[in-house]
């Protein structure tokens, strides 16, 4: 099925001593794309991170190698993670480094990617759906909507000191009408000062989807001010903040129709 599908799509092959750098899609393992199937066929060894589904891997009888880093456990350095892509990829290895999400969206696989190509290791990126993306989606919002705006900002709420990013919260609160925020959960209380102080109405709409695109999928409605009273926790989780939450009303499927 699978080699049929390769050769019908004129699919690359996943190469000795090539890195794939590929978005395994948020959650549900279907959102994988074609090229990563391919990967996942042809891997020697796969280098995976803590969101990509287990199932996933499943589908492969390549050696596997967690990678992953999540807040509160103990996590592999990004420097090592990059340096043992550089070496499997020398020891003619056909090597699958699969991400959440997209690799190239608060995923690190641009410096991945800088490591290989400093190296001379031959690599290809494979994008995925990211989770600010898909996973609004699977909890019926859509990331832009003509009624309600024409422009969306992608924001990390974790700083690289670990604190809530050091940027202007004034100017990006007035750049565009929706915020999609990743990591921000822990610093969801401080993010809502920030855009109220700024001039966003604290009755705005506001909305935290938890596991998306998952069977256990959580979808909080809520208002800016709102946020300030989440409860803290672990599960990944994005944020959205704008007009096109109530949209979620009319257009939520997943619980709906699972
Ligand atoms: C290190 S970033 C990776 C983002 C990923 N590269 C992407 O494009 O989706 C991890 C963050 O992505 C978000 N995330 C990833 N998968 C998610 C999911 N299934 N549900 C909710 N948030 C998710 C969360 O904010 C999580 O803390």
């Amino acid at each position: 099925m699978h080699e049929e599908m390769a050769e019908r799509l004129n699919l690359p092959a996943l190469e000795k001593g090539w890195v794939w750098l590929v978005g395994a899609g948020p959650g549900d393992p279907g959102l994988i794309t074609a090229l990563g199937l391919q990967a996942l066929a042809q891997a020697d060894v796969i280098l995976y991170d803590a969101l990509v589904d287990e199932q996933l891997l499943t589908l492969s009888d390549a050696d596997k190698i967690y990678a992953g880093k999540r807040a509160g456990v103990k996590s592999c350095k990004q420097d090592e993670i990059s340096d043992l892509l550089v070496r499997l990829a020398k020891e003619g290895k056909r090597v699958l480094r699969l991400k959440g999400g997209d690799p190239f969206v608060f995923g690190r696989g641009g410096e991945e990617a800088q490591a290989l190509a400093a190296a001379g290791i031959p690599f290809r990126i494979v994008p995925g759906i990211t989770a600010g993306i898909g996973g609004l989606a699977y909890a019926g919002i859509p990331v832009t909507h003509r009624d309600t705006n024409h422009a969306v900002t992608f924001i990390t709420g974790h700083g690289v000191d670990g604190k809530l990013t050091k940027m202007d919260w004034a100017a990006a609160s007035r750049g565009a009408p929706t915020l999609v925020l990743y990591m921000a959960r822990k610093f969801a209380g401080e993010i809502s000062r920030e855009l109220i102080a700024a001039g966003r109405a604290p009755e705005a709409p506001a909305a935290i989807v938890l596991n998306a695109a998952r069977t256990n999928q959580q979808v909080i409605v809520t208002t800016l001010a709102g946020l300030a009273a989440l409860e803290a926790g672990n599960a990944p989780s994005i944020i959205v903040i704008g007009e096109n939450v109530r949209l979620a009303a009319e257009l939520s499927w997943l619980t709906s129709r699972a």
